[in-house]
């Protein structure tokens, strides 16, 4: 009876005293919390997309980050609220990201986070699916590049048709010349966002983006004659140039070969080549898909010599596209230098390569978490992604991803959660058999994955994340229903 009338007595002065009001509140742990709401740490695991022992370490911990804090609380219903109190005044919330509040507005309830999770503990409380963008990895291609630049004489541009993730570009910048686009939304990101020399690019360019492409780019390259011949004259003074076609065959894939047969990729004919060569100032030519074979190149830029030759000395710079594997390990780079280095001197021309995947092969990862397990005839896992919704090109070209560590005695198939009855990454091999909320990597993610996402099955698009120099991992950009409805009508 005497424990009520105190109660009431605080609760009454509560009213008028708000600091009391904020010290009355009850003390609850995180387990409290959780069980208060009465979910169990599996539950909330679920929620939460990350392991049951994530949840079990998180709740003995003392400290931790507000946004790991923010996301549990706002995991079992609540909102988190920071308040600060100063005798003799009233109490103020704190709004630790620093934007401009409007008086009296709450901070909306998020699940993304801008501030960095300063280690590898905290990267699981990044709900999945995310892609894992990792700049240490990052700069070790861009060194090779600036080895390239340097040793070559060539200028390298970024292909953003295989990567356009504007969040990382501060990293790239300083290795790389600018960049190459195939439309007019890629050249307009390349101008805002990385800046350096822009080329503009299209199978075909529309009468209506045609002035703006040309404020966008710094060179225009057009993929016919016919296209040359109608949009030349809106170039004015910046140099235009011609995809040049040689029909030789670099790639694997006959979906990205431009040599396959009845390619609209460029123009084959040199009499036809020579007949508008005064109308333009440099050509370029992409035949090279994931080429690791320095001789294959080799031979493909002496049959261009050897086609092109009378029209090359007649220009100022050349590019020669992408599909160039030179980051890879082992490729002789000494050799390429020097044959890249002979080419620009023989003919006398500037020399662009145009990289994507040689940019970013092994810089991310898809990070996923296990929704179900099975057993088929093969133990089965099914993870909260998809490859045709987040890593197309596995699909279309029929590949299978690297996938965890590759070592174990448990073998699992990863399946992706759409529809598609071949929805699936690939195989791979755990050291125990895969839970429920068991986090994976999925390896090689970096290019034409996010240029490449879609709504299909209306499943969470993956956030994207970039792990820091040191160490920290911050996410940069999440998708929520609001991008799936804008994307549709
Ligand atoms: C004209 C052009 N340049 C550059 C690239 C980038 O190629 P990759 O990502 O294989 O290096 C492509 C890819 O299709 C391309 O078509």
């Amino acid at each position: 009876m005497a424990r009520k009338t105190a109660a009431d007595a605080t609760a009454r002065r509560a009213e008028h005293d708000p600091l009391v009001a904020v010290d009355a509140a009850p003390l609850l742990t995180l387990k409290d919390l959780r069980k208060r709401a009465g979910h169990t740490q599996e539950e909330l695991a679920l929620a939460l997309a990350v392991g049951q022992d994530t949840i079990s370490r998180l709740e003995k911990r003392s400290d931790m980050l507000l946004s790991t804090l923010r996301q549990y609380v706002e995991s079992v219903g609540g909102r988190l609220a920071l308040v600060a109190t100063f005798p003799g005044q009233p109490p103020v919330r704190i709004n630790p990201a620093g934007g401009k509040k409007k008086k009296g507005q709450e901070a909306p309830p998020q699940r993304g986070r801008t501030q960095p999770l300063p280690d590898s503990r905290f990267r699981d409380m990044i709900p999945t699916p995310h892609y894992l963008i990792d700049k240490p990895a990052l700069l070790r291609n861009l060194q090779i590049i600036d080895q390239v630049r340097e040793r070559a004489g060539v200028k390298v541009l970024l292909a953003l048709k295989c990567f356009a993730a504007w969040s990382v570009f501060d990293c790239m910048r300083p290795h790389m010349d600018g960049t190459t686009s195939s439309s007019l939304y890629e050249v307009r990101l390349g101008r805002e966002k990385f800046g350096g020399e822009t080329h503009a690019y299209s199978v075909a360019f529309a009468d209506h983006e045609i002035e703006a492409v040309v404020a966008h780019c710094d060179k225009i390259i057009f993929n016919s004659i016919s296209q040359l011949q109608r949009f030349a004259s809106f170039a004015g003074d910046k140099p235009k140039g011609l995809r040049l076609n040689p029909g030789i065959s670099c790639a694997g894939f006959d979906l990205a070969d431009p040599a396959r047969a009845f390619s609209r990729l460029g123009e084959p004919d040199p009499a036809r080549i020579a007949s508008v060569v005064d109308r333009i100032d440099g050509v370029m030519i992409h035949n090279n898909c994931e080429n690791s074979d320095f001789e294959r190149f080799d031979a493909l830029l002496a049959e261009v010599e050897r086609r092109y030759g009378d029209i090359l000395r007649r220009l100022d710079w050349v590019s020669l596209g992408g599909g160039i594997s030179f980051t890879d390990p082992g490729y002789p780079l000494d050799r390429f230098c020097e044959r890249l280095r002979r080419f620009a001197e023989t003919h006398g021309v500037q020399v662009y390569l145009e990289p994507g995947e040689a940019a970013v092969r092994h810089t991310t990862t898809l990070e996923v978490s296990v929704l179900d397990v099975g057993f088929n005839g093969k133990h089965l896992a099914v993870v909260d992604s998809s490859t045709e919704a987040h890593m197309l090109d596995l699909l279309i070209y029929r590949e299978t991803a690297p996938i965890g560590q590759g070592e174990g005695d448990h073998l699992y198939q990863i399946c992706g959660k759409t529809c598609l009855a071949g929805d699936i990454f690939g195989e791979a091999r755990f050291e125990r058999p895969l839970q429920i909320g068991d986090r994976i990597s999925i390896g090689d993610a970096g290019g034409y994955t996010m240029v490449k996402k879609n709504w299909f099955n209306g499943i969470h698009m993956p956030a994207i994340a970039v792990r820091e120099f040191d160490g920290s991992v911050r996410v940069m950009r999440e998708f929520s229903y609001a991008d799936y409805v804008g994307s549709l009508s």
